[in-house]
């Protein structure tokens, strides 16, 4: 069978917290190399959905397939191990653990991220290498998290939210490096709430309301409709 154009396909994902249907059958595809982002306001479910791809939070119906391989039934640390990492919402760092440390426990081989790499991609962690977790600002933080993310050797990353409560030129550092990673071939899938941001860097938008896909389509046809971003997007 020839490989599929895309690395992820998301099949009618339904998803529950309790009685809250969140979820209500999401469908997404990302193709092999390129980024796309989910768009839509606090609490439509993104990071659900997110949460839910890696089966983190477990949808109550749908598939998930990576790799052309169903992956839904798998726990979270099979589906990273199978070659998926998430950078989750608020970096979810350890306070007590240094840079270097942090780096240690994710690395895994099968890939050409290793601690050199890392430490050449981002030169701030390789100052802060001693440096506990909580030591930290929030930009060497996210770098943080996005760095164990890849020193795991992932063929694909999942990001939720990587400038959320950055300043302005740390934002467009965030963006500098998922920029490079990206052009290192990554297959990215992220979710964002800044629209400049997201439309500047993703090859293709979902918009997604009341846990619904409202738009798919490429970021020059959402820049270009501002009656849908002031509906779904507020801005
Ligand atoms: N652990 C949880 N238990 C119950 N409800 C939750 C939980 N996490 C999120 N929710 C609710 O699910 C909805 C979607 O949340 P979330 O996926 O975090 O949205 P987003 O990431 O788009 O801001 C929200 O209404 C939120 O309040
Ligand atoms: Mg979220």
């Amino acid at each position: 069978m020839p490989m599929s154009a895309e690395i992820l396909r998301v099949e009618d994902i339904h998803t529950y917290y309790g009685n809250s249907h969140i979820l209500q059958g999401i469908s997404l595809q990302v193709p092999r190399s390129k980024l796309v982002a989910i768009l839509g306001r606090n609490g439509v479910g993104k990071t659900t959905l997110l949460r839910s791809i890696m089966n983190l939070t477990p949808p109550r119906q749908g598939k998930v397939f990576f790799c052309d391989e169903q992956i839904n039934n798998l726990q979270a640390h099979q589906i990273s191990r199978k070659g998926i990492s998430l950078v989750p919402q608020g970096r979810r760092l350890f306070k007590s653990l240094t840079v270097l440390e942090h780096l240690q426990i994710a690395g895994r081989p099968g890939g050409d991220w290793n601690i050199e790499k890392v430490f050449g991609f981002f030169p701030r962690l390789q100052e802060r290498i001693n440096h506990k977790g909580n030591e930290l600002s929030g930009g060497e933080q996210q770098m943080l998290a996005i760095a164990r993310a890849l020193i795991a050797n992932p063929s694909m990353l999942i990001m939720d939210e990587p400038t959320e409560g950055l300043a302005p030129l740390l934002v467009r550092e965030v963006y500098d490096l998922i920029k490079k990673i990206k052009e290192e071939g990554y297959s990215i899938l992220m979710a964002e709430q800044k629209l400049d941001f997201a439309l500047n860097i993703a090859d293709k938008i979902y918009i997604i309301s009341k846990g619904q896909v409202v738009f798919s389509g490429k970021p020059e046809e959402v820049a270009c409709n501002k009656e849908m971003i002031h509906h779904y997007l507020g801005v």
